[in-house]
């Protein structure tokens, strides 16, 4: 038998077995890696079917309203929240109040019964996080969400992965702009890292990446 085989066969053979087990071994613990951290698991750019066609284009971009006036506890809570149906009655009493769209919202005004929109930005339940700080601290809407002036539906803009949180917690000065951009969807300092290194010492924000800051 060992007469069909050259020397050295064996030799071939163990470094042929050594580099298939690194590459299937090598792929099979870096591809659910790579994958888990692809837009297509984090769900990033899927738009989010919703009960009503609520069109931030139209209400943001085009009449121009501030984020705060329907995610009014975005600068005092740890949740930004859904604005209740009254806020949308606000001017939808008066205009297109006969539109077929708007009749879930008259519906749910009538029968005083929140309208349930489906969440398109979450985190797990161990992980803290806090919008009111990250707006004092000089951190856009646009920078986590993207540009939801936009979208026709809104899509998740960001992985918000433990990576990418830590991103910007490592170097914060590369995305701080001053407070009274936060809502604007459009700001472009001129020199990014300059303001950013004046705005942390400004504010006094520091480097956040311990483990405590979001796992408590
Ligand atoms: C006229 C009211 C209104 C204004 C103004 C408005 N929003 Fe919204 N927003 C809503 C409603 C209603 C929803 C829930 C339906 C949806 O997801 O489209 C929502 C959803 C969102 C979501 C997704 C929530 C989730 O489930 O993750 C984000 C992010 C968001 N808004 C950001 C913004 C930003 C940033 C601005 C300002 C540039 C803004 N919104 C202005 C009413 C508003
Ligand atoms: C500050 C005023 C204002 C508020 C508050 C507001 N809207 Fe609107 N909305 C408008 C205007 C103005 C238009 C028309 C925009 C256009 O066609 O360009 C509109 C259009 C719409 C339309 C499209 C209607 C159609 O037939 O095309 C829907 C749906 C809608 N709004 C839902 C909502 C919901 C839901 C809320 C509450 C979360 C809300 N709006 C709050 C001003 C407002
Ligand atoms: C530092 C990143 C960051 C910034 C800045 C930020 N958000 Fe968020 N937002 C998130 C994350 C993360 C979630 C998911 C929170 C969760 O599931 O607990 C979220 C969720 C939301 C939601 C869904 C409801 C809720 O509170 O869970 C809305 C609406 C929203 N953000 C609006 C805004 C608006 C408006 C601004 C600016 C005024 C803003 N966000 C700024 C990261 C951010
Ligand atoms: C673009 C920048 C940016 C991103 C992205 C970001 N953060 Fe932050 N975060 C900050 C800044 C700036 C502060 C304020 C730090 C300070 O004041 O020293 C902060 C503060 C916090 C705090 C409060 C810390 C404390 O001790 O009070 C928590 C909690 C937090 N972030 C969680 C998160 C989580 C979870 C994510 C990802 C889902 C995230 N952040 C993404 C910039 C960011
Ligand atoms: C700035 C916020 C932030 C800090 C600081 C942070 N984490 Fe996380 N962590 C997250 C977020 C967001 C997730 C969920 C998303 C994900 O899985 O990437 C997460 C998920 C995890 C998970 C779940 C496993 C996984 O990868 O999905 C573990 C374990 C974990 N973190 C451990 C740690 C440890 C240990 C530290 C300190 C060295 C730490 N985290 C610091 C935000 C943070």
């Amino acid at each position: 038998m060992s007469a069909l085989f050259k020397p050295g066969a064996n030799t071939s053979f163990r470094v042929t077995l050594v580099v298939l087990a690194l590459l299937l071994g090598g792929g099979l613990v870096a591809g659910p890696m790579i994958y888990v951290r692809s837009p297509y698991f984090t769900q990033q750019q899927d738009p989010v079917d919703q009960p009503v066609q609520f069109d931030h284009r139209h209400h943001v971009g085009d009449e121009g309203i501030d984020c705060r006036y329907c995610h009014s506890l975005v600068e005092k809570a740890p949740n930004a929240g859904v604005p209740p149906t009254s806020v949308c009655l606000n001017c939808h009493e008066q205009i297109w109040n006969k539109s077929p769209k708007l009749a879930p919202v008259r519906e749910s005004y009538f029968a005083d019964r929140p309208i349930v929109w489906n969440k398109v930005n979450k985190l797990p339940h161990f992980v803290y996080f806090n919008h009111s700080i990250h707006l004092k601290q000089g951190v856009g809407c646009v920078t986590c969400h993207g540009r939801i002036d936009e979208m026709a539906l809104v899509e998740k803009a960001q992985p918000l992965t433990m990576g990418w949180c830590l991103e910007c917690h490592r170097n914060p000065e590369r995305f701080l702009r001053p407070r009274e951009e936060i809502t604007s969807m459009t700001f472009r300092p001129r020199d990014q890292l300059a303001l950013g290194r004046a705005l942390k010492d400004q504010y006094h924000v520091h480097t956040r990446v311990s483990c405590t800051t979001c796992h408590r």
